[in-house]
């Protein structure tokens, strides 16, 4: 059922995405394939996803309305992954089970897409209907600082100047909380936001999404080192070729999927105020933990 539902949501955000691209004007066509190929080449399609089951947990049934929002996520993240696997970051080929972005439109054309592709989200966010001006005026806050130096952009900043050396413990969680968690926080706070959350359950959730977003992200450097490029759809052994500072090389395997397991079990306490409304949520996170790509 879990899968099911999982798979009915991605359809649905696909099409979405698909409805956005073509209302917005393009004057180039390769800058729109380009976009086009990253945006629509498949992924889990988690942010967008997470969006709508945390206005479920909030409102159930009212996170589909939440789609525009829902898709402008799902658009930040696929250009942070263009730019992370650009030559001067990750150098990295394979891309959700494709030759990454560069490699077919040419460095610049990708630089341009991910541009582009940020851009646009904001667009997308202004098109969302039925949200008081204020309501979306705060998600804008939340996304635009969870995408910026404060979040995304300032996590892969400190992923890079972790490159070569060994960084203490706290510096690897301001840089995993920064490059993957600050989205799935804005992601979670954002549909709970549009659902209309009180301090409470918006904190509650807030803590769901932060262990979330730490455990995918520990999870994503094991699977680095332990999955394979055909199942990930992504070259494996990637950090260490570029000698990153992850949770297993600054640990070791055991002690990084240990971590891994208590920031789960921490992010299902965070919903224990919630019903069989965040039953979604609290699936996810134990499916994620065990996933392989
Ligand atoms: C990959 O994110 C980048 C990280 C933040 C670890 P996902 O694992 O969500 O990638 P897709 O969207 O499924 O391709
Ligand atoms: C990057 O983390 C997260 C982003 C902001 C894109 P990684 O560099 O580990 O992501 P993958 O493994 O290439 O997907
Ligand atoms: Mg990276
Ligand atoms: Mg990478
Ligand atoms: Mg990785």
């Amino acid at each position: 059922m879990f899968k099911d539902f999982w798979r009915e949501r991605v359809k649905f955000v696909e099409e979405n995405l698909i409805v956005e691209l073509e209302t917005t004007k393009f004057i180039d066509e390769k800058l729109f394939e380009a976009m086009k190929y990253s945006l629509l080449a498949g992924g889990k399609r988690l942010r967008p996803i997470m969006l709508m089951s945390a206005a479920d947990a909030i409102n159930p049934g009212s996170g589909k309305k939440f789609v525009k929002v829902a898709c402008a996520l799902e658009m930040i993240h696929t250009y942070s992954l263009i730019h992370d696997d650009l030559p001067a970051m990750d150098n990295d080929d394979l891309r959700r089970g494709k030759p990454t972005n560069h490699k077919v439109f040419g460095e610049a054309t990708a630089i341009l897409a991910g541009d582009a592709l940020l851009t646009l989200a904001f667009e997308v966010t202004a098109r969302q209907k039925n949200v008081a001006p204020e309501i979306l005026l705060k998600v804008v806050s939340e996304i635009s600082t969870a995408a910026g130096a404060s979040g995304m952009v300032g996590g892969q900043m400190i992923d890079l100047e972790s490159e070569n050396c060994r960084i203490d413990f706290d510096t690897l969680k301001k840089m995993h909380a920064g490059k993957t968690g600050a989205l799935f926080r804005a992601a979670i706070r954002s549909g709970a936001i549009l659902a209309g959350a009180d301090e409470e359950k918006l904190s509650a959730l807030t803590k769901y999404a932060d262990n979330f977003g730490l455990a995918f992200q520990i999870t994503d450097d094991i699977l680095d080192v332990v999955g394979d490029e055909k199942t990930l759809g992504k070259p494996a052994g990637s950090d260490e070729r570029n000698h990153k500072s992850t949770y297993v090389s600054l640990t070791s395997l055991d002690k990084a999927k240990e971590l891994a397991e208590k920031s789960v079990n921490d992010a299902l306490d965070a919903l224990k105020i919630f019903g069989g409304e965040a039953d979604f949520l609290r699936e996810l996170v134990k499916y994620l933990n065990e996933r392989n790509s």
